[in-house]
């Protein structure tokens, strides 16, 4: 009975770690701040999201992505800008439920190696995800383009999603099976459009809000972010093509550096809050709340049972012996 308290406690405690404690030594990346001075200042992404800093709000208004169904009678170039594969996108694309409009102008993507699934940019209670996706926007209400906007504080807003290793996923294969295209730094391939939204994981009503920056020089604090919390799949075929197809490299380099771990390590998030449109943490509390008052309950009613058993036992033992006693006389005196 007591072992059964000490497994479900273990588990508990087994499942709090796992969600607090699984973190990775990240690549540091120091020598950006010398050049880019906005690198090693505040407001900068990507961030962990942990439970110190998030706050739930019922206030911000779930993202709508408008014209994302591209016609795959279009092309739009795919390219290897040196630090990942990027796919330019019409501003014709634009995302509802900011304070302004946003119209998209790229997406790219960051992962780890062929050794590692962990590459995420954006870690949820230290847990790092295989990968992850961004689209850029920016504020088109105000600025007339991305390079005006880039380093306005309301200038950007960004989209990110979380990749998980699963089944194939065919919508992400528009890229993947490309990615031969644009192994070395310079290289573009005109690729057809294809539903961006299906890139996206279906609920957009739920995600982390905070303000940030760009994950690459010049680091500029001008992005309103937003990180769906629930992660797509890809297949760990698609991942591995993602993390061993590229290079850093221009084409006739000597010493080619495959494109690896592209991601920046967490930032430190100040005073910022990150607002959740979610109560999952709430609930989840909740449950091992009431997960730890069964536990008590569970051991308590061990404690009778024992208890009880052990007044039976010490019961019979005297009954035992007062009923041998007599028996004991009576073969006395046979012998
Ligand atoms: C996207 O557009 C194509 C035609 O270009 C259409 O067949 C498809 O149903 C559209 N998808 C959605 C989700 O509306």
């Amino acid at each position: 009975c007591y072992i059964l308290v000490l497994y479900f406690f273990f588990l508990l405690v087994c499942q709090r770690l796992t969600f607090s404690c699984l973190t990775t030594g990240p690549k540091g990346m120091p020598h950006w701040s010398k050049q880019y001075p906005f690198c090693g200042g505040s407001f900068q992404s990507p961030i962990d999201f942990y439970r110190d800093i998030i706050q739930f709000t019922s206030s911000l208004k779930p993202i709508e992505v408008m014209n994302y169904n591209l016609s795959s009678t279009v092309l739009y170039t795919l390219s290897n800008n040196g630090h990942s594969v990027k796919m330019s996108l019409p501003s014709s694309m634009y995302l509802n439920g900011l304070p302004y409009r946003y119209s998209a102008t790229q997406l790219h993507l960051h992962w780890g190696n062929k050794y590692s699934s962990k590459g995420s940019e954006h870690t949820i209670n230290g847990k790092r995800f295989a990968a992850e996706l961004h689209i850029l926007h920016f504020n088109s209400e105000r600025y007339p383009s991305e390079l005006i906007a880039m380093d306005k504080s309301d200038g950007l807003a960004a989209l990110g999603v979380l990749i998980e290793i699963g089944a194939f996923n065919p919508a992400f294969e528009n890229i993947v099976k490309y990615l031969q295209n644009v192994k070395y730094r310079g290289q573009q391939f005109p690729i057809p459009g294809f539903d961006i939204e299906e890139l996206l994981p279906p609920r957009l009503d739920e995600f982390y809000r905070y303000e940030g920056s760009v994950t690459t020089p010049p680091c500029y604090t001008s992005v309103i972010w937003t990180v769906f919390r629930n992660t797509v799949k890809i297949s760990r075929e698609q991942l591995l093509t993602l993390q061993t197809s590229m290079y850093y490299t221009q084409k006739d380099e000597p010493a080619p550096l495959e494109m690896m771990d592209n991601y920046r390590h967490t930032q430190e998030p100040g005073d910022r809050i990150v607002f959740i449109t979610f109560r999952q943490g709430i609930v989840l509390s909740l449950i091992l709340a009431g997960a730890l008052g069964a536990l008590v309950v569970i051991a308590i009613v061990c404690f009778v049972l024992q208890r009880n058993r052990a007044k039976k036992q010490t019961a019979e033992i005297k009954g035992i012996i007062y009923k041998s006693t007599p028996s004991k006389d009576e073969e006395n005196p046979k012998i």
